[in-house]
């Protein structure tokens, strides 16, 4: 298996070849098929960002315009949080575990996750760790089989990749995360499965807060119409791709004002809060974030220079976030739900000397001090402001 990797790496796959190879690693587990959901199944997958929140608002929009979401999440590791993580800051709030518990929970609100088990893909475990060793975990095609395969075992009418580029993202270029954009849409549409995938921005974190119970916050807000500029870009880009492709919509402005109607009737919300609740956490939280938990102090970070942010180094965002707790530097690791970071400049702001660039919500002293210099060192000032900062690259079908 190492040298079939290895040559892969050098001289990679057919179209055929890679078909082939994602629908063996599928087989080598369990698969999840409803016979009793009939709604519009979109799963949207993201390639792994920073303050990366978009399934949190994703799911009870789809779910308010009359689809359904259906997809497998996981916990955050290293530099990129997890969704799994960010529910789990909501007492007692459990995924669902199995195929009938999601069901049952998609059937009602519309907006189905369930944690990767074991039993998905296993032979994918095997063989990270393998590309691990032998230096193949940047191909491609590996990580086009890799995550298709996950997708392919569960059921879904449409596949939305939202694949991150820059500096927080696994895919550092565009060149880079066209080709893997463009594999991946390859496998989903060669067995009949329709896969588009979105290049989106990763050049500075996602919204304004890196954590968990801090971007459920951000999620909620979202869904009360108190968005981020990039987030909602971001989030109305996938909906509107979703509703073309059920046939909905014709144009961008026709999904756009669905959403903003599902927003402003408070639909969208109540989902997620009876979608709290039935997963097993107080639907309350969407009122009172006094349910949260929340962190023993805060550490103001102050810009040493004046100017206009012209990046935030997501990766060092993450890292600085990871190290009080709010993510993990290996997999046995927990994760604090009540720290994080909030970021009070985002790239285009101005910036003054001494002015409050960003705050760490922590508990823990231990690593505060290294998360600030990390914060600082992300923020970029530059004399020029950056205008038009385009979030929805491109779009690859
Ligand atoms: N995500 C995956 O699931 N697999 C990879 O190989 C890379 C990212």
């Amino acid at each position: 298996m190492s040298s079939f990797l290895m040559s892969v790496y050098f001289n990679n796959m057919t179209k055929d070849e890679l078909t082939n190879f994602t629908l063996t690693m599928k087989d080598s587990g369990d698969t999840i098929y409803f016979d009793n959901l009939d709604h519009y199944l979109v799963d949207k997958h993201s390639t792994g960002g920073v303050g990366d929140k978009v399934t949190v608002v994703l799911g009870p929009i789809l779910s308010a315009v009359g689809m359904a979401t259906t997809k497998l999440s996981g916990k955050g590791l290293g530099h990129t949080g997890g969704t799994i993580d960010k529910f789990e800051s909501i007492r007692n709030f459990k995924f669902s575990t199995t195929k009938e518990e999601l069901v049952e929970v998609a059937s009602k609100t519309g907006v189905g996750l369930m944690g990767y088990s074991d039993n998905i893909v296993p032979l994918d475990k095997k063989i990270y760790a393998l590309r691990d060793v032998t230096a193949t975990v940047d191909s491609i095609p590996l990580i086009a089989s890799s995550i298709m395969s996950k997708k392919l075992a569960i059921q879904s009418d449409l596949i939305i990749l939202d694949v991150k580029v820059g500096d927080g993202a696994f895919m550092k270029t565009i060149e880079d995360a066209r080709e893997l954009s463009r594999r991946m849409v390859e496998i989903g549409n060669s067995v009949g499965r329709k896969t588009i995938a979105v290049l989106t921005n990763m050049e500075e974190p996602l919204g304004y807060n890196i954590g968990n119970a801090n971007e459920i916050v951000e999620g909620i807000e979202a869904l009360k119409g108190n968005w981020s500029d990039d987030l909602k870009e971001v989030v109305y880009e996938i909906v509107y791709l979703a509703l073309k492709h059920k046939g909905e919509v014709k144009t961008y402005e026709e999904a756009a004002k669905k959403i903003d109607e599902v927003i402003a009737n408070g639909r969208a919300l109540e989902l997620l809060r009876q979608f709290i609740e039935l997963s097993g956490g107080d639907g309350e939280v969407v009122n009172n974030y006094e349910l949260l938990p929340t962190p023993k102090s805060v550490l103001e970070v102050f810009s040493e220079e004046e100017g206009f942010v012209t990046k935030i180094k997501a990766e060092e965002i993450g890292k600085a976030a990871m190290v009080i707790g709010a993510g993990r530097a290996t997999k046995e690791d927990e994760v604090d739900h009540a720290v994080g970071i909030e970021l009070k400049k985002k790239v285009g702001d101005k910036v003054e000397k001494g002015e409050i660039i960003a705050e760490i919500y922590f508990n823990d002293e231990k690593n505060v001090q290294s998360s600030k210099a990390m914060v600082i060192d992300a923020y970029v000032i530059g004399q020029e402001k950056i205008e038009n900062i385009k979030n929805i690259l491109e779009v690859i079908e």
